[in-house]
């Protein structure tokens, strides 16, 4: 058995991957275009015969799709790949319409013509499942409930609405062609092989530097926090068990505000690694402009994931940062790799560093 992931190289495509091989001996055929989030080195620990097949493409490629999927027969593909930094979506939309747009349609007619022609047990237990995200809900008010799975769709960012127009392209697929779909909507996610422009590994890359901690705004941003190999094991779920044409909100039932998330990163970087000066990393921190159309707060509403197909986070977010914050200390030669000079560009236009 067989199954094709998109955009395996990124941060959370590599942890499904290095988790699906521990569990399973089902092969993965790991299709990613390797873009700046895109890296093969969160995949080294993977030996020859451990089931990894890499294939070098973009997932809109319909020629080089249908020509993998003929010949490795998955039964199932899951979708990561896309353009995923909302702050680089705001200088450079084009390349998230077009990934996450114009990919993910020629991504599913691929799919649909493979699917079309399997014979009638295969075509039955294929399924389609595609990562999505909770900012395609747009942003609740302090006293809103946390999204449900039938909230109005009202993205608000070039990244959110990308994903939204995917999101609908695989529904639609479901009820026009009858593609088996599943989609997934998750909240933010942290932990191991996080590429360092996210709040979290940039905090911790900083903080370890000696530079500014960057904040947007007053920092009262909430958002509700999963780590990552918790996505893993929900979208594991889902594949399992979750209804043909259904969506489904993860969540960490783990509101905080980027404020609070940075000062509990600084309070455990103090414990785990010092500063020589005996100084606290939260000096460190330092307001920076709020991003235009800032969405204030996003919260999941997990129940029907827990209801339906038994599924809750293992971590905290206690527990989850802990390990994060560990793993990037014991992983500096990942993050010096990954921060070339490329990216030390993009950040100091960013932040203005
Ligand atoms: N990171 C989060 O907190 C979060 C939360 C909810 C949902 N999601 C969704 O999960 C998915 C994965 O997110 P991530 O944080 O791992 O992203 P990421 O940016 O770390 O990785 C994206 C991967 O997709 C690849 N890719 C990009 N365009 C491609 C294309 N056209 N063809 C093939 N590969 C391509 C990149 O090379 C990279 O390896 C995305 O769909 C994202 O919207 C992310």
């Amino acid at each position: 058995m067989t199954i094709v992931v998109t955009g395996g190289a990124g941060f959370i495509g590599s942890n499904f991957i290095l988790d699906w091989l521990a569990l399973s001996n089902e092969v993965v055929i790991n299709v990613d275009k390797l873009t700046y989030a895109g890296n093969l080195e969160n995949l080294q620990s993977l030996k020859d015969g451990d089931g990894h097949i890499f294939v070098l493409s973009d997932m809109g490629d319909f020629a080089n799709i249908s020509e993998l999927l003929k010949a490795h027969r998955p039964r199932a593909v899951v979708n990561f790949a896309a353009e995923s930094h909302v702050d680089r979506s705001i200088h450079g939309p084009a390349a998230f319409i077009e990934t996450n747009v114009v990919g993910t349609f020629r991504f599913l007619e691929a799919v649909r013509f493979y699917w079309n022609n399997l014979p009638n047990a295969e075509k039955q237990a294929f399924r389609f499942l595609h990562v999505s995200t909770d900012e395609v809900y747009g942003t609740l008010t302090p006293s809103d409930h946390p999204f449900r799975e039938d909230n109005r769709y009202e993205p608000n960012s070039p990244y959110s609405a990308s994903k939204a127009a995917s999101d609908h392209l695989v529904r639609a697929y479901h009820h026009t062609y009858g593609l088996p779909v599943l989609t997934t909507n998750c909240s933010n996610n942290y932990g191991p092989y996080h590429f360092p422009e996210k709040l979290i590994p940039l905090c911790i890359h900083n903080a370890l530097a000696g530079k500014p901690l960057p904040i947007y705004g007053d920092g009262q941003q909430i958002r509700d926090w999963l780590y990552v190999k918790d996505h893993c094991s929900a979208i594991r779920r889902v594949l399992e068990a979750g209804q043909i044409g259904e969506a489904y909100n993860i969540g960490g039932w783990n509101e905080m505000a980027n404020l609070e998330v940075v000062t509990i990163l600084c309070s455990i970087l103090d414990e785990l690694s010092p500063r020589q000066d005996g100084v606290s990393y939260i000096e460190q921190i330092s307001f920076v402009k709020d991003r235009p159309g800032h969405d204030r707060r996003y919260a999941i509403d997990a129940t029907k994931i827990e209801r339906e197909l038994g599924w809750k986070p293992a971590e905290t977010f206690n527990t989850g940062i802990r390990k994060t914050v560990q793993w990037y200390l014991d992983h500096q030669d990942w993050v010096e790799n990954v921060t070339s000079g490329a990216y030390q560009n993009w950040v100091g236009k960013q932040y203005g560093a």
